[in-house]
């Protein structure tokens, strides 16, 4: 194992990206980045802000920036916003130095953890069948990661272990 390589987190809104990141940082000592937040840092503006006052196209284009940015870095853990896999050219440079681990959750559990989440603008609202939709477009792209891990039943504690241990960090 390249010991500089990051630890990319990617797949579904309410996967656990944020969650998990947030402890498999802790545990490994790693910095830990969300896109989201520094998009939302970036931009001054919420999540839900940016894609009602400037349209989901701006929110694509300051996410390709951060993610271009949050490549570059090493030995980080990254967890990406749902969408950054859906350009290819984000793929391409987060993979140049970093291990894509896909996480993965049943329709249900996605719904119940953020169905109703305002700060959520895609999902927000949808329903069952809309939810199952969108994750079935969204599968090819998720599909190229290196690693998969489903976080419908178990704990962030269990699954950062796992991960540390399938990427044999
Ligand atoms: C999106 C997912 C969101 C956020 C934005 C768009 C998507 O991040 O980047 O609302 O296209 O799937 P989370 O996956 O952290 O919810």
């Amino acid at each position: 194992m390249k010991r500089d390589v990051n630890i990319v987190l990617t797949g579904f809104m309410g996967a656990g990206k944020t969650t998990i990141g947030g402890v498999l940082g802790k545990k490994t000592g790693r910095s830990f980045f969300d896109t989201d937040v520094i998009i939302e840092e970036c931009c001054h503006m919420s999540i839900k802000d940016i894609f009602a006052e400037r349209g989901e196209g701006y929110f694509r284009e300051v996410e390709k920036k951060v993610v271009l940015d949050v490549s570059g870095r090493k030995r980080c853990i990254i967890a990406c916003g749902g969408g950054v896999v859906k350009n290819r050219d984000n793929m391409d440079s987060l993979r140049r130095n970093g291990i894509i681990v896909c996480l993965k959750a049943d329709a249900d559990t996605i719904i119940s953890r953020v169905g109703n989440d305002i700060n959520r603008p895609l999902i927000y609202g949808l329903t069952r069948p809309e939810v199952e939709k969108l994750m079935k477009e969204r599968e090819p792209f998720y599909s190229t990661a290196d690693i998969f891990v489903d976080t419908s039943h178990k704990s962030p504690e269990e699954l950062s272990e796992e991960i540390i241990s399938l990427c044999d960090l």
